[in-house]
């Protein structure tokens, strides 16, 4: 019996299961991981697996859910409309509520507050 799906490679089996792969994301310091699916946003994960974190608005805006990015490459979705800073962007700090993952990361709870532009 012929197994194979018309129009689509073995190759591009692999690069569609790899582009569809989870992330795994640890949070500092308790040390928790979560999966993140492609393309879901993590808190929504965290929330999905029972995993405590600190949210209230969901849409970027209380600022609640700011993280620091320890490592992992992890990107902020609408950063325009979301209650971030360019500074804080480049600082590694992400709004988990509206942030996916693109790899597998490491992440540290921040301060909400908004630190002072010099
Ligand atoms: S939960 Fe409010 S900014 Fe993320």
């Amino acid at each position: 019996m012929n197994r194979s799906i018309p129009g689509c490679s073995r190759k591009s089996r692999r690069l569609r299961r790899d582009f569809m792969a989870d992330f795994t994301v640890r949070l500092m310091p308790s040390n928790q991981s979560f999966t993140v699916k492609n393309g879901e946003l993590i808190l929504d994960a965290a929330i999905r697996q029972d995993i405590e974190v600190p949210y209230s608005c969901r849409n970027g805006t209380c600022r609640t859910c700011l993280f620091e990015v320890k490592e992992g490459y992890v990107q902020q979705e609408d950063a325009d409309l979301c209650m971030i800073s360019e500074q804080e962007l480049e600082e590694n700090r992400r709004l988990i509520c509206m942030s996916l993952c693109r790899s597998d990361a490491i992440l540290e709870k921040a301060s909400p507050r908004r630190r002072r532009q010099v």
